[in-house]
């Protein structure tokens, strides 16, 4: 058994808005005491501080029936070609968010209205944010160069070069490099990460699989999400890099949920993996497979809330080798349906769990 002595955090997660939110804010709820939310809502983006005001509170609403007031939901902001530096800095200073998060256009779920990697670099927002402390997430991917579509295997490397340039133009500011996939990002990390200044999240699907797993029988919808699942080799750089012990990583689980209708169809594939069910499951399998159970507390619990300025939460986890499978799909209101990662209609192809945390 491996006991945590604070509850889990998650530093990336995807709530949406609406039946999904309301369906998918307990799974997080149960297993972390806070998270921070991305802001690709799409009906519409977390545009302003008040719409960060207004989905903070759906989100309570959606939490307090299974914890009371014991989650604390830190709103990002999206940042477009058009968000104004003074509404950035008015709704940090107030709380209403907690970082401003940029999506390349075109490159994931709802990113369209986002900032190009050559725009980002001359963003007025970024003088600003790097002078008050705002972080600034990125989701680093280039998907369009030179007019041309980059391969997908190949989006996340080609953005170092811009991670670089920013903390070259920008020496101050806050940077969290979001779901690293790629040893090209794991080694800008290890050179540049810095506790409280240069961070990164890492999921768990990218420390457990790799792109053999993504094609294997064939395609694998649901190990589907962006950036897309790597080499062997990247992996095992991604893996070094969350059980190195490092005050700079944290635990994102990215769980990004879509109804089965996005993901299973006949053309096209919604990128996304809904992981928040078996969040503490899936991260202690990979670190015990990295035989660093040693190194979850820090990565899990204490080192995503640091980078916000919040103290870890004091708890008791116990985590017991238990093997288990997900055993139900999830029903949405209005009839919609969401696949839970792990879950499989033939057993034998369900994932293979084989931690059960325990909360005290
Ligand atoms: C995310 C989503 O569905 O909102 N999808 C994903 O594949 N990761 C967007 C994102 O985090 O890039
Ligand atoms: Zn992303
Ligand atoms: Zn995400």
């Amino acid at each position: 058994m491996t006991t945590l002595n604070y509850i889990p955090f998650d530093s990336h997660v995807h709530f949406r808005r609406g039946a999904m939110l309301r369906t998918v804010v307990p799974y997080t709820a149960r297993q972390c005491w806070g998270a921070v939310v991305m802001p690709n809502t799409a009906t519409p983006h977390i545009l302003t501080p008040d719409d960060a005001d207004a989905y903070r509170n759906e989100i309570l609403f959606a939490s307090h029936p299974v914890v009371g007031e014991n989650f604390v939901p830190l709103v990002t902001g999206y940042l477009t070609p058009k968000t104004d530096p003074i509404d950035i800095a008015h709704g940090y200073k107030k709380g209403k968010w907690h970082g401003m998060k940029v999506y390349p256009p075109g490159a994931t779920t709802h990113s369209n209205e986002g900032v190009a990697a050559r725009d980002l670099l001359t963003h007025p927002a970024l003088p600003v944010m790097a002078d008050i402390g705002m972080p600034l997430l990125l989701h680093p991917e280039v998907n369009a160069l030179h007019g041309d579509i980059v391969d997908p295997y190949d989006r996340e490397r080609l953005f170092v070069d811009t991670l670089e340039e920013l903390l070259y133009r920008y020496p101050t500011l806050r940077l969290s490099v979001e779901h690293v996939t790629d040893e090209a990002t794991a080694r800008f990390m290890m050179s540049y990460g810095k506790t409280g200044q240069v961070v990164c999240t890492i999921t768990a699907q990218h420390l457990l699989f790799d792109r053999r797993d993504l094609h294997e029988d064939g395609w694998q919808p649901h190990l589907f999400c962006y950036p897309i699942l790597k080499r062997k080799k990247s992996r095992d750089a991604v893996i070094a890099l969350a059980t190195g012990g490092f005050g700079f990583v944290s635990a994102g689980t990215d769980s990004a949920p879509h109804p089965t209708h996005a993901k299973e169809r006949a053309a096209g594939c919604a990128g996304g993996v809904f992981s928040a069910h078996i969040m503490v499951e899936l991260y202690a399998q990979a670190f015990a497979n990295a035989g660093a159970l040693d190194k979850l507390e820090a990565f899990l619990c204490v080192n995503g809330p640091r980078f916000y300025g919040l103290k870890p939460c004091p708890g008791t986890v116990n985590i017991v080798e238990s093997a288990r499978a997900i055993d139900a799909m999830i029903a949405i209101e209005g009839g919609d349906k969401l696949r839970p990662f792990g879950f499989h209609e033939d057993p034998s192809k369900a994932f293979k769990l084989r931690y059960r945390p325990i909360f005290h």
